[in-house]
């Protein structure tokens, strides 16, 4: 149950938007099979990944939170004073404590997530540390057009915060819409602030996603677990394995949940065959070149006014502004 303090008000988009039974089904009738990736964060999938976040293998974290205590302070003068900070997903919170922090004068912030217990978890911290801040949660899938709530005070700026190399999870037409809801829930005095991950050796790239202890196998696999207890599946977690692979022509990492044998399951009702050595991909991460991302924003209408990377130049912040009209590609 949600224990926020009763002045903060939860604005509850969430109703249907989520189905995991059909998002399965639908997933595992494709050839090749798929499962959906936003299912991996049930409440141990969550707790895998914050865990995931603190290996030494997995830089994307330790880089990105490096390059915010590096470059906060310019980022928020760029950002400029009185910005209303949207958050798509809560997040651990800790770049946004950063972020917040330095802000001048921030008017608002607006958390849209789809877990409610982690949006309520992460306003109640927020609440406590910046009680001059106006705090409006919303519970929605923000890959699906949010209509945000207004802030008491107005706002000079609305930004749309997107750190963790989230955009990358999602493929490059799906990024463009993305890219193009939060252009338009932006305004043309918006902004975006997105973390990206930078293209880089690929060895480097494979062991954040296959790292030494088993973590990130785990967290692939507790998928599995979640499909047994919530779709009534019979999957033998044993029976399959996760695999990581950087693939140079589309500059990505492909997760796949992979059977190690020749062998039947049934989930939701249903039974699915699967050879021995079948793959399903999980999730995408795509990296990014600077050009590569320009490219990308481009093709949603936004420019990038800002790259900020970490010292090793791992990873990046990069600020999007809407593109003006006549370099509007879309
Ligand atoms: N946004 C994270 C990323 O792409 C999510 C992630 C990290 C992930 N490790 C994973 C997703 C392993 C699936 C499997 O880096």
């Amino acid at each position: 149950m949600s224990t926020l303090p009763s002045e903060i008000l939860l604005y509850d988009l969430s109703a249907d938007t989520l189905d995991m039974r059909s998002d399965v089904l639908a997933g595992l009738a494709r050839s090749p099979k798929r499962l959906p990736s936003k299912y991996l964060y049930d409440a141990r999938g969550s707790q895998l990944f914050e865990h995931i976040c603190e290996l030494p293998e997995y830089y994307l974290t330790r880089a990105e939170l490096a390059l915010m205590e590096t470059h906060v302070a310019q980022i928020a003068a760029t950002l400029g004073p009185q910005v209303l900070l949207v958050e798509y997903g809560s997040g651990s919170g800790l770049k946004t404590e950063l972020l917040l922090e330095r802000l001048a004068d921030a008017v608002a912030y607006v958390p849209v997530e789809i877990s409610r217990s982690a949006l309520t978890a992460s306003v109640e911290r927020l609440n406590g540390r910046f009680a001059h801040i106006e705090m409006l949660p919303v519970c929605a899938d923000f890959t699906q057009p949010v209509r945000l709530p207004e802030p008491a005070r107005p706002q000079r700026r609305s930004v749309i915060y997107f750190p963790g190399s989230t955009l990358g999870n999602f493929a490059p037409d799906a990024a463009v819409r993305l890219l193009t809801h939060m252009r338009r829930e932006m305004g043309p005095h918006g902004a975006a602030l997105i973390g990206v991950d930078l293209v880089k050796p690929p060895a480097l790239i494979e062991s954040a996603y296959n790292d030494a202890a088993g973590v990130t196998a785990e967290f692939t696999l507790n998928l599995l677990h979640r499909l047994n207890r919530e779709l009534h599946g019979d999957f033998d977690p044993e029976k399959f394995e996760h695999r990581a692979r950087y693939v140079g022509e589309t500059e990505r990492i492909e997760t796949h949940i992979v059977s190690r044998a020749d062998q039947r399951v049934t989930v939701a009702g249903q039974r699915f065959h699967f050879a021995a050595g079948e793959a399903m991909l999980v999730e995408i991460s795509c990296k990014y070149s600077r050009t590569s991302f320009a490219r990308l924003a481009a093709r949603a209408g936004m420019r990038v006014s800002h790259v900020w990377t970490d010292a090793d130049g791992l990873f990046s912040v990069q600020c999007l502004r809407p593109a003006r009209q006549s370099t509007q590609t879309q």
